[in-house]
């Protein structure tokens, strides 16, 4: 049974989990390790919490906000049956919770009987494993605040319920299906079914990589041209999958809607002053996570670079790198090598699709086909050079 372990009042914010769940030194969730130094946040004009959603879309553009937006219900984290808080996920900042979310007790007084009382909400609950992830999830949850205000965003990327300002804590939609997950599933049963007839095609076939394709290069678009904001560690770690409603899966090549998750690494690319830019971190100060970074964030002086952010060219890039692991099956894209190794091909990034073809799953990626239709624009080694997100929408959407 779930203890109660948190009641939130007007003034206080806790979330105590009971018991010392949070770990010093993370397990660094990405295959490959992750190049990751700590980061500072954004700010500059103030605004209003989360439920004041009255702000005008084009004033918003030219708006940063002060604070992030907070988090006003009461949390109850759930525990297992040894009295363990039970964990979705853990990165390479955080550990993330399932707790379940209820308006406060207040707001019951104030709500007529006949009202229908609101139901429990599964959510997840976002903490810092580590000291140094307090400005960073101080930061992330600035820029969730930034995207919840646009309409549209629940269809993009993951729904955000707010801050705690005192616990660094990040309250979000529970869903826990990572797109990493999902990969490998796919590969395990391909593994299983392996035949020549389907041994030319992704992982989860062709129609649903293609369907994940289209709504993940969709839900960029919208990031980088609605709120303006880059991601800056697509991977597939990073991305979860909430599934459609059951009237809609009977039929559909692909039943989820990928969402954008982890804002660790973003930030704004447009509106704001330029002291709020000026605010933003540099790549030496966010995590990057080879192979799925673009080779231009992993040069020497960008890794050490306080000026040089991940662009939209650069989430292009991952996004493409993502695509093609979904494709493959294999997360680590280049199996079998060291961390070192792995950075330097990493740095050779734009011969991705050809590693991969001269690995075990290269056969999912002919050449000339469909996957390498779509995702060889967007691995171009100039960043200037490469395809934008909607041209790249347009492509995907192009191609039968
Ligand atoms: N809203 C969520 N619902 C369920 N699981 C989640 C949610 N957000 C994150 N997770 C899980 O927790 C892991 C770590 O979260 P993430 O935001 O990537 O943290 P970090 O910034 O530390 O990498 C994710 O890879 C995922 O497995
Ligand atoms: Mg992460």
């Amino acid at each position: 049974m779930p203890l109660r372990v948190s009641v939130r009042t007007a003034n206080e914010h806790r979330l105590d989990t009971r018991s010392p769940p949070i770990t010093p030194t993370p397990k660094d969730e990405s295959p490959s390790g992750s190049v990751l130094t700590p980061r500072s946040g954004f700010s500059s004009v103030s605004l209003s919490p989360i439920d004041d959603k009255r702000i005008d879309q084009v004033s918003l553009l030219h708006q940063d906000l002060a604070a992030p937006l907070e988090f006003r219900d009461s949390l109850e984290v759930q525990h297992d049956s040894r009295g363990k808080p039970f964990e979705y996920g853990r990165g390479v900042w955080s550990v993330v919770y399932k707790a379940s979310s209820r308006p406060p007790s207040e707001s019951s007084l104030l709500t007529p009987p006949s009202s229908p009382a609101p139901g429990n909400h599964k959510v997840a609950v976002k903490s810092p494993s580590r000291r140094d992830a307090h400005v960073v999830l101080d930061a992330e949850a600035l820029a969730l605040s930034r995207i919840s205000l646009f309409s549209g965003s629940d269809n993009y990327v993951v729904p955000f319920h707010g801050y705690i300002p005192g616990d660094h804590a990040i309250v979000l939609d529970a869903v826990p299906l990572s797109l990493a997950t999902y990969i490998e599933e796919k590969a395990a049963i391909a593994k299983q079914n392996m035949s020549t007839r389907t041994m030319f095609d992704p992982v989860p076939g062709m129609a649903s990589w293609k369907a994940l394709a289209t709504k993940l290069i969709r839900g960029l678009s919208w990031l980088h041209n609605t709120p303006h904001i880059v991601h800056g560690d697509i991977k597939p770690h990073n991305l979860l999958l909430r599934p459609l409603e059951d009237e809609d899966t009977g039929s559909v090549d692909f039943p989820f809607t990928p969402l954008f998750a982890d804002f660790s690494s973003a930030h704004i690319i447009a509106g704001p002053s330029l002291s709020a830019e000026k605010n933003q971190p540099g790549t030496a100060l966010t995590a990057l996570t080879p192979p799925f970074a673009a080779p231009e964030l992993l040069t020497v002086s960008s890794l050490t670079s306080l000026d040089v952010r991940p662009t939209p060219a650069a989430d292009v890039f991952s996004l493409a790198v993502t695509l093609l692991a979904a494709a493959t099956g294999d997360l680590l894209l280049y199996p079998g090598t060291s961390n070192m190794q792995r950075l330097a091909m990493a740095r050779e990034g734009h011969r991705v699709i050809e590693f991969a073809r001269s690995g075990a799953h290269g056969s999912r990626v002919p050449r000339n086909g469909l996957v390498e239709q779509i995702i060889k624009p967007a691995l171009v080694k100039d960043p200037a050079e490469r395809i934008n997100p909607t041209d790249w929408l347009n492509l995907v959407e192009s191609l039968a």
